[in-house]
């Protein structure tokens, strides 16, 4: 049995754990009418006054009137924060509290190791003897440093290099082949080299954990560039090359340059520019889109000037706007990729380029329906119209507002009758891109809501708002039981840690404490729109907690209340009050 909270395994607990049973070996409790008997663990008594009820399924001592269940118990007993004390409970009746990150993590270690000792062997290939890979990359003007910072090899032309040097290391045959570092050769059963007589270029995701390999041909092979295939680590349409390296920069920066190819990364990075990154030599995804806006909000893209770059701008466009993030186009015309441009120009004049690109993805695509028709031919405008109506119409007004008058004057008609044109639900009318959610979160969806699903919603709101209001964080010391899923409670911990150190989040030291599932938690968590004020939206959340709270110390005093065979009237009388008191806030 797996959950995916603490506190829905908190509920799963309770419901299969007998109170008395987890007790008993810890304190000595006899039958006494309904309920069981024993001297109270919590303070010092010598006549028993500590009541477990097996029916309610809780605890309380008449003597110094500690209560609870069976949590609360294991808690006490052994001081524990609840989240500890839900884990051991778990850990006791097998209850598997989906630690998605935790576990899959222990799986990946082992492909990591071997992919990171696999790129340390190329490095060295590369870096420590002459060799052609070298030469190459030395003939394109790669320098030393570069080299270091993106960590690229050689894989020589031998066919057993590799597999040889990691299966004497100790990797398993089946990593090697897994990874796609390796392949079996049919006639004898031997491994043999995937990557030939190639530059090789680690790639690394956001953590900074070598996944695969992208690698050059040095000898005009077939395929110019081999990546790794997709493993369990290894998912290329989810990674960016670079982005490890520059993802700090691209924050700092507050927008990112997307480019095609390795080299061009590479090529941008050793000329100064380091706020870059490419997709994997696929068309972007919209996952990698998500990812890239965990640091920025801005793209620019700056593909290759042939007919294939234009049309994956197209694309990309496409993808960076469904998810949210504002795009311009820039053109590198003299030379046919960033790279070549930059060599070829220098950084400072690249950077020009860049700062007078002012092309947004919806001028970019106006000017290439523009370049389709002869704008001075009346039916060819009418066309160019119609094409440009199907672009403004998914556009807020007030965006397509930014546009309507260059078109209108564009095609020779009114902004008016432009205006009426895009009002009008075109016939093939492209939906608007639907937002898109990532599988993880598709998964959720499919599992349908969780019972603890509004709790989970607090939880998030209250990380939200501290991240946003550090002054509020105090203020949640009292109610520990906010944190209801292992990332939550994870980030809280973290948010804890640095408040004692400074009462300050940055959100940069948040993230780089967090682990891959609790920062996308954490990721989902920036994305979500807090609407109103923070101070009100918090009070909000603080109630909710109270309430909940209320409502379950109401059922344990009535719980307690029926426990009571003769035990001291003062305490009783004490409950009783609590009780009406607890009962009047809700009873208006
Ligand atoms: P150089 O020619 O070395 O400057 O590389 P480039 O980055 O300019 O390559 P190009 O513009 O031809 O391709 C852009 C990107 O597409 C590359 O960086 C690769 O990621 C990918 N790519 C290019 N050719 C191949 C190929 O043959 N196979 C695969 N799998 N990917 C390729
Ligand atoms: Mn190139």
């Amino acid at each position: 049995m797996a959950v995916t909270s603490l506190s829905s395994a908190a509920e799963e607990i309770k419901s299969r754990c007998n109170i008395v049973d987890v007790i008993s070996p810890l304190v000595t409790i006899k039958r006494a009418g309904s309920n069981y008997k024993g001297c109270c663990p919590f303070h010092k008594e010598k006549t028993p006054s500590f009541v477990v009820s097996e029916q309610k399924q809780i605890y309380h001592c008449f003597g110094c009137g500690k209560s609870g269940d069976v949590i609360r118990f294991i808690q006490e007993y052994y001081n524990m924060s609840f989240p500890d004390a839900v884990r051991r409970l778990a850990q006791q009746y097998g209850i598997e509290i989906d630690d998605y990150a935790g576990e899959m993590g222990k799986k990946k270690e082992p492909y990591y190791e071997a992919n990171r000792m696999a790129a340390r062997f190329y490095f060295d290939s590369f870096t420590k003897k002459a060799n052609p890979g070298y030469s190459y990359m030395y003939g394109r003007g790669i320098q030393p440093e570069t080299v270091k910072k993106f960590g690229l090899g050689y894989a020589d032309d031998g066919w057993q290099t590799l597999s040889d040097y990691m299966l004497a290391q100790g990797t398993p045959e089946s990593l090697l082949l897994e990874l796609g570092l390796s392949a079996k050769s049919s006639k004898n059963d031997k491994l043999y080299d995937k990557f030939r007589s190639r530059v090789m270029f680690p790639i690394f995701n956001t953590m900074g954990k070598v996944i695969g390999f992208g690698g050059r041909t040095i000898v005009g092979d077939d395929a110019k560039y081999l990546n790794s295939q997709e493993s369990i680590v290894f998912e290329k349409k989810r990674n960016l090359y670079g982005l490890s390296l520059t993802k700090k920069e691209i924050q700092d920066e507050g927008y990112a340059i997307l480019v095609e190819g390795y080299m061009d990364v590479i090529g941008l990075y050793q000329g100064g520019v380091h706020n870059v990154c490419a997709a994997l030599g696929t068309a972007l995804t919209p996952e990698q889109a998500q990812l890239l806006k965990r640091y920025t909000k801005k793209a620019v893209l700056c593909l290759d000037s042939d007919a294939a770059g234009i049309n994956a701008a197209m694309r990309g466009c496409d993808v960076l706007r469904a998810a949210g993030l504002e795009v311009r186009v820039m053109h590198v015309d003299d030379g046919k990729d960033p790279d070549e441009y930059i060599k070829k120009h220098g950084a400072d004049e690249f950077r020009a380029l860049l700062e007078k690109t002012t092309q947004t993805d919806i001028d970019f695509k106006i000017g290439l329906i523009a370049q389709k028709y002869d704008l001075n031919d009346l039916s060819q405008a009418l066309r160019f119209l119609k094409e440009v109506a199907d672009v403004l119409r998914p556009l807020s007004p007030v965006e397509a507002d930014l546009y309507i008058p260059k078109v209108a004057k564009m095609g020779g008609i009114s902004e008016g009758a432009l205006r009426r044109e895009i009002e009008t639900p075109s016939k093939k009318a492209p939906a608007p891109p639907p937002a898109r959610r990532d599988s993880q979160e598709e998964e959720a969806v499919k599992a349908g809501p969780k019972p603890d699903e509004s709790r989970v919603m607090t939880e998030r709101m209250l990380i939200k708002l501290c991240l946003q209001r550090s002054d509020l964080w105090p203020k949640l010391q009292d109610y520990p039981e906010a944190f209801v899923t292992v990332e939550g409670d994870r980030i809280a911990a973290i948010l804890s840690g640095l408040y004692r150190e400074n009462s300050d989040f940055d959100l940069k030291s948040v993230r780089e404490r967090l682990d891959e599932s609790a920062l996308a938690y954490l990721d989902r968590i920036l994305d979500e729109v807090i609407t109103g004020d923070e101070e009100e939206a918090f009070r909000g959340c603080i109630e909710k907690l109270q309430r909940r709270r209320d409502k379950l110390r109401i059922q344990e005093i009535m719980d307690i209340l029926s426990m009571a065979e003769g035990e001291d009237d003062a305490q009783l009388n004490e409950l009783m009050r609590e009780l009406a008191a607890l009962q009047r806030k809700y009873i208006k």
